[in-house]
């Protein structure tokens, strides 16, 4: 179980503008919504993988009524997996909804706001998982980085091998229909809006271990469901070696 923390639940937040569920892979489903921080809004994405009548939910993105038809009529939802530091803020609203088991990466805590170390906690996962969890994904694996707080990538078998990320990594070759014009300004200046790239924020503020950063190379995957931007399907090693090698070898 997680460590017992003064909880302060918060309301949901709002649904906020997205897509419709596409299949990206056979059972693997994926919806392009947005997130607003401030002024700015812009897009992430939610991933929906099915095992057999039961849905696994990965970096929630609350949907619109219509939304949650077709996502009921994927399945079940039973497990959420919070593999982002900085994402889950729907999280609660899907476990109030369904009553999935929710497990976030060990180390963990849902806190308002962009800093880790004082926001309020205003929800709880149900369990922890690392890398050694037996997942609800057959043949998934967890990839943790260890950054306060975790930043984990999930590797399911599917096509080649395909991760999940939450902030690890992204593709964002231009600011898509989900960003404001703030946010694509916002974006665009601070240096997010790249392809084949990582979060900025998450490598300037937490620095990330190099050598764990280099290691997400060696997970054996062709493609890449980032939690932000673009699908990158086929050859992804190649496409993202580029910005992985930059920062994991440099100095400092
Ligand atoms: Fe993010």
């Amino acid at each position: 179980m997680p460590e017992a923390r003064n909880v302060k639940p918060r309301p949901f937040p709002p649904v906020r503008p997205h897509g419709e569920l596409k299949e990206v892979f056979p059972d693997v489903f994926r919806v392009s919504g947005s997130i607003g921080i401030g002024p700015m809004r812009f897009s992430r994405n939610m991933t929906v993988i099915r095992q057999g009548d039961g849905l696994v939910l990965i970096n929630t993105v609350r949907l619109n009524d219509g939304g949650l038809d077709a996502l009921d009529a994927l399945g079940q939802v039973r497990h959420i997996l919070r593999i982002g530091g900085w994402h889950g803020s729907d999280d609660a609203f899907y476990k109030d909804r369904y009553g999935c088991l929710v497990t976030a990466v060990k180390g963990q805590r849902y806190f308002e706001g962009n800093t880790a170390e004082k926001g309020n906690t205003y929800f709880e996962a149900d369990q922890e998982m690392d890398a050694d969890s037996e997942l609800p994904i057959q043949g998934a694996s967890l990839y943790v980085v260890n950054t306060a707080p975790p930043e984990a990538v999930l590797r399911i078998p599917a096509a080649g091998g395909t991760l999940i990320t939450a902030d690890a990594l992204l593709h964002w070759p231009h600011a898509d229909e989900n960003f404001n014009f703030a946010g694509k300004v916002g974006m665009t200046l601070g240096g997010m809006v790249k392809p084949y790239t990582m979060m900025k924020p998450w490598i300037d503020k937490y620095k990330p271990p190099r050598a764990e950063v280099a290691g997400i190379l060696e997970l054996g995957f062709e493609n890449v469901l980032p939690g932000h931007g673009e699908a990158v399907i086929g050859g992804a090693p190649e496409k993202f070696r580029p910005a992985i090698e930059a920062y994991a070898g440099s100095a400092g």
